[in-house]
């Protein structure tokens, strides 16, 4: 495995790739490597040869008030996982590299990056969509992968593709949970043992949720009644919000028809998580909830 720092050195390896014709892969992450982020690059190796991971903690997603500098950065162990895995190039530029001293541009996904997490997080997306515009033109992947965890992120990314046309199709890979269901992420590394049991709330909210669909219910304000409660009986696990949002617009849902998503965000202790279930309906009226 090559590990690259450089914005020069990454575009050439690109460059040679697309005069091959070769069919280069991108996983884009912030590092402190977790089996979610392993189940991406595996899928990604199925697909994809040559194949980039990138890690890069983008401080331009992170608020004023956020947790940039304790955010987990275990980058010897991730190097270690990725050679391992046979990746072909771990791309990891320094904060100057990818934004020199004098950068001024920002790209706004608008309206999408206004709600929910967008919302709760100002500026959230801005960085996101600044950073993985920059990342595609830096390494011109033809695929590149994104977990369903971040379901906003994922739906944002895909109208920038689209409104700027870009040549990389995203590919979007489940969630991968611990078996007592907490979704895996680089924050849960911040919980303390009683934290961490008490997170698994989230998960057995949204299974909750998938319950009351199962037994017919088709209002959000009933299903997130359900929701709600088991949230609210776990002391330590704050709401920030829960939502029924429409997949393609992220606005509120006022019956159960189209593809949508029950979307949470809690705080535990200091520490910001958030979870998601995908709703899809079927031809006979039946919907299918994938946690
Ligand atoms: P990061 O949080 O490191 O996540 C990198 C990728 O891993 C994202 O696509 C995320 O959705 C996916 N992922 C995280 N936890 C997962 C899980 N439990 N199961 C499946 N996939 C999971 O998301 C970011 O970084 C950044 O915003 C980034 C896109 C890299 C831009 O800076």
């Amino acid at each position: 495995m090559q590990t690259i720092h450089t914005v020069a050195w990454m575009k050439q390896v690109a460059a040679d790739a697309r005069r091959k014709e070769d069919i280069l892969g991108l996983v884009p992450t912030m590092g402190a490597l977790h089996e979610g982020h392993l189940s991406l690059i595996r899928e990604a190796q199925k697909q994809c040869s040559p194949m980039v991971v990138s890690i890069f903690v983008n401080p331009k997603q992170f608020g004023p008030s956020e947790d940039l500098k304790k955010y987990p950065r275990t980058f010897e162990t991730d190097r270690k996982t990725l050679k391992q895995l046979g990746v072909d190039y771990l791309f990891a530029p320094s904060a100057e590299e990818i934004y020199p001293s004098g950068f001024s541009t920002a790209v706004v996904v608008e309206g999408l990056s206004d709600r929910l997490e967008g919302k709760s997080r100002p500026g959230h997306f801005r960085g996101v969509a600044t950073v993985v515009l920059k990342l595609f033109e830096i390494v011109q992947p033809r695929l590149a992968f994104f977990g369903r965890k971040d379901a906003q992120q994922v739906r944002i990314i895909r109208q920038l593709t689209r409104d700027l046309n870009l040549d990389t199709e995203l590919m979007v890979c489940p969630i991968v949970r611990e078996p007592n269901g907490l979704a895996l992420s680089s924050r849960n590394a911040l919980l303390s043992d009683a934290q961490r049991q008490a997170a698994t709330a989230l998960y057995r909210s949204l299974v909750a949720a998938r319950d009351e669909i199962r037994s017919g219910e088709r209002s959000p304000a009933i299903i997130l009644s359900s929701l709600r409660k088991v949230i609210d009986s776990e002391p330590r696990v704050a709401l920030d919000y829960a939502e029924i949002a429409d997949a393609e617009t992220f606005e509120p849902v006022i019956t159960l028809a189209r593809e949508s998503y029950i979307l949470i965000a809690a705080r535990v202790g200091d520490t910001r998580l958030i979870d998601n279930a995908l709703i899809e309906p079927d031809e006979n009226g039946t919907f299918t909830v994938s946690i």
